[in-house]
């Protein structure tokens, strides 16, 4: 049973999106509420900073809560998913390279691949820290740094860890190429071929083409596009399959976007734990939440829940894809994990982890996260109205708490496959909805990134998608 503050944060939530509480509106005061519902202060505090995390409403000083002006009356976001409940192997793949491929040509207006515009990037700052790395440090750079990488780097990343709970020193760190290296890593420590591993549905196809080249079973969780994976739905599946691993992206969902409640962060390392489950953490997007406060990882909460957690996480999203840097924190299975890191490919190349490094150190981390969090907010912000305009009734966005990307729900009718490819014709893409699935499903959905510039081009290229929607929803 969810605890009495995350009910009472669903009903105002409810509030909110149905529009009894307006865009820019006060809500009850923190007193007046725990009185009219006969609870405790501090379970309206509560219940008032989980909002504040789905940014759906702001504390202002000495004068309240308020609802944020963001359109969340305009579209509903789609209802909770309902994958088919039992293991499968993972198909049609193929297409996703296609996708990326195109995410490197610049005549294509992107909403496909979750890549960011360099705009969205510190590339000076990377820029500058990189060519340091090869001046001062001419011959280690030069040398394998090898498993588990460079000492400063894990030591920068353990002390950022410990700022949001984690208790990682320097030597639990594995340095990866980003957070895709560590997910395939983490599988290997955990599985064998034909095992089974729940995942949440839809899913980041990354993290299914790994479970299709390690000849794994996707068991697909229903999840909601708020409260993230279905604790009821897992722990029926524990029940009946032979479960092996759960990967789970709580902090932010690719594509979903909803930012797990501690409590559930807790139940679901509970209900794992008490089966010995490992829990895979994906947080690529913890750092990019759009509320006052970075939400811990469930690694930070496991203690005392009897889970293991293998964490994954990367600079990808917040500095630069193309260093490929990303790190596991891999608990007991940290010798296996070096040592299979070491047989794949030896090292991750020493200057961007000298670089990276030094960025942590100097605190240009910290400032870049503090002005990319807001720009990100605003890219959401604006896509979810852009669909709104140019979209045909009907459609359903979510509402992130984090993170760049949408999930959209077209109209039953629209294939969202077609879509795509007219919509490439046309010099625009988009990623949909079968490649987020083991099984191709999410055929009316799609997913957009919001990470690109914003300009009359890309306005222009929305709109166009909403014709082409339009089109295909008439048949
Ligand atoms: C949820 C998720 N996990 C992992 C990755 C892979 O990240 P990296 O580029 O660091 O390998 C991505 C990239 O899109 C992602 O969205």
């Amino acid at each position: 049973m969810d605890p009495l503050y995350d009910r009472l944060a669903r009903e105002l939530r409810e509030c909110i999106v149905t529009g009894v509480y307006g865009a820019g509106e006060r809500l009850p005061g923190v007193r007046t509420l725990s009185r009219t519902r006969g609870v405790s202060v501090a379970t309206v505090l509560a219940a008032y900073r989980r909002l504040e995390d789905d940014v759906l409403i702001e504390a202002r000083p000495r004068s309240g809560y308020y609802v944020r002006n963001r359109p969340t009356k305009a579209i509903p976001a789609p209802a909770r998913s309902a994958p088919a409940a039992q293991p499968s192997p993972v198909t049609g793949q193929e297409l996703v390279l296609s996708l990326v491929k195109a995410s490197n040509d610049p005549a294509v207006v992107q909403f496909g691949a979750a890549v960011p515009d360099p705009s969205f990037l510190p590339v000076r700052t990377v820029e500058r820290a990189l060519a340091r790395a090869a001046r001062q440090h001419r011959n280690r750079a030069a040398a394998y740094a090898f498993p588990p990488g460079l000492p400063e780097l894990r030591r920068q990343i353990a002390r950022r860890m410990s700022a949001y709970g984690c208790a990682t020193g320097a030597d639990d760190v594995v340095i990866t190429n980003g957070c895709q290296e560590a997910l395939v890593l983490a599988l290997r420590a955990v599985t064998r071929p034909g095992d089974v591993v729940a995942i949440e549905s839809p899913t980041f196809y990354g993290l299914l083409q790994a479970l299709d080249s390690l000849q794994l079973e996707a068991l697909e969780i229903p999840t909601d596009p708020v409260d993230g994976l279905s604790l009821e739905a897992l722990q029926l599946a524990l029940e009946r399959w032979p479960v092996r691993a759960c990967i789970a992206t709580p902090n932010f969902s690719n594509p979903l976007g909803y930012c797990m409640s501690e409590s559930r962060k807790r139940r679901l390392l509970t209900l794992l734990g008490a089966r010995g489950v490992p829990l895979i953490e994906d947080d690529i997007y913890g750092d990019l939440g759009f509320g006052p406060r970075r939400p811990p990882p469930c690694l930070a909460l496991s203690e005392g829940t009897g889970a293991e957690v293998l964490y994954c996480a990367s600079f990808s999203k917040t500095l630069s894809p193309g260093l490929r840097v990303g790190w596991l924190v891999p608990g007991h299975h940290q010798a296996r994990v070096e040592y299979l890191k070491y047989v794949l490919n030896m090292a991750s190349p020493t200057v961007p982890q000298l670089a990276l490094a030094d960025v942590l150190h100097s605190g240009g981390y910290e400032r870049h996260l503090r002005t990319v969090r807001s720009d990100y907010a605003r890219a959401v912000g604006r896509m979810i109205e852009a669909v709104t305009r140019h979209f045909p009734a009907g459609t359903r966005i979510t509402q992130p708490a984090g993170g760049f990307v949408v999930w959209v729900e077209l109209a039953p009718q629209v294939d969202s496959l077609r879509l795509a490819q007219l919509a490439r014709a046309e010099g625009v893409s988009i990623a949909p909805g079968p490649i987020f699935s083991a099984t191709q499903k999410y055929r009316n959905f799609m997913r957009l990134s919001c990470a690109c510039p914003w300009h009359s081009d890309v306005e222009t290229a929305l709109a166009r998608l909403g014709t082409l929607t339009a089109n295909l929803s008439i048949g």
